[in-house]
């Protein structure tokens, strides 16, 4: 991975955990300053000591940021101080997502859907929103985190595949708006990486979908990581982590879907029958 980010700044939202984390450590690596971005106050000290610590030089700044960025008034006020005070971005990666709602649809409350699509949709638009302006004069980079499942679809995940779906269109639409402002965006469709999202999600996932998740593999979040910063260096627009996940994912558009619904459902079918019998 050769190519330097000195004197380049980047915020990255849900950089104090998982895939934003490793994210912030390549970067840092490569010379960045970054400022990580998350609720917790104290899980964000953590990963600046840590980002610290793979640094190339004392004289990168490393800084954290508290805030929610389902929160707009919140986000608007706190990024414009961030601004004022390190610079406009010029990579703005939108990690931050939750999926607290993985569950059979029909456990899934009004408050439940309504929180996943808040902190995942809203809360990359407004940041976003907030740094557009500030990112213009640098042609800063959008690093969009959707999901595999915005791809495929998954047993129990209607409330984050909607939120992660709804990315791609936004992405798909933005990316119209950036290019004449020669502003590259890149939209990533991770499958399962190994995080706490999954260990939160793991509570309430139904057996049918860790089935048909076991398909798509687990990576690390180091190599997920590496993967989107080569889609950063090279500024794609796609970037689908994993081999096996783009293996899958040329299937599904090659048989228009057919394919991947074919031997979801069978892989689905199975995983109710273990259910069905197994004792008491
Ligand atoms: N892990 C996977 O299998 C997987 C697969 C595909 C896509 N993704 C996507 O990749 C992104 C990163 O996921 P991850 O697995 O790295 O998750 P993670 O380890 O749980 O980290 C999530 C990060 O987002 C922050 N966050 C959550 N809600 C927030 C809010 N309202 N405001 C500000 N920050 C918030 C968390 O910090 P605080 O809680 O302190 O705020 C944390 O820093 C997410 O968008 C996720 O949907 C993950």
């Amino acid at each position: 991975m050769p190519k330097s980010f000195k004197n380049k700044t980047a915020y990255i939202t849900g950089g104090s955990s998982g895939i934003g984390l490793a994210l912030a450590k390549i970067l840092a690596t490569l010379g960045a300053d970054i400022l990580l971005v998350a609720r917790s106050a104290q899980r964000l000290q953590a990963a600046q000591r840590t980002v610290e610590r793979t640094r190339q030089s004392d004289r990168q700044r490393i800084a954290t940021l508290s805030l929610d960025v389902s929160n707009h008034v919140q986000v608007y006020e706190k990024m414009r101080a961030a601004v004022a005070d390190f610079g406009a971005p010029d990579i703005l990666i939108l990690s931050a997502g939750i999926n607290t709602a993985a569950d059979h649809f029909e456990n899934i409350t009004p408050e439940m859907f309504t929180e996943v699509m808040n902190v995942n949709v809203n809360g990359v638009r407004t940041p976003i929103h907030a740094l557009l302006g500030p990112m213009k004069a640098k042609r800063g980079h959008v690093v969009i985190l959707s999901s595999a499942a915005a791809l495929f679809g998954m047993f129990g995940y209607t409330a984050y595949a909607a939120s992660k779906g709804a990315l791609m269109g936004f992405a798909e639409s933005l990316r119209y708006e950036l290019a004449p402002l020669k502003m590259p965006l890149t939209v990533v469709f991770p499958p399962e990486v190994d995080t706490p999202m999954n260990e939160t999600e793991a509570k309430t996932l139904p057996p049918q979908a860790r089935a048909v998740k076991n398909m798509g593999g687990l990576l690390t979040p180091e190599f997920t990581a590496k993967e989107i910063v080569r889609a950063i260096q090279k500024k794609s627009y796609w970037c689908v982590p994993g081999r096996r996940t783009r293996f899958l994912y040329l299937m599904h558009r090659l048989s228009n879907g057919f394919l991947s619904r074919t031997v979801t459902d069978l892989v689905i079918r199975r995983a109710i029958g273990n259910e069905t019998a197994k004792p008491g």
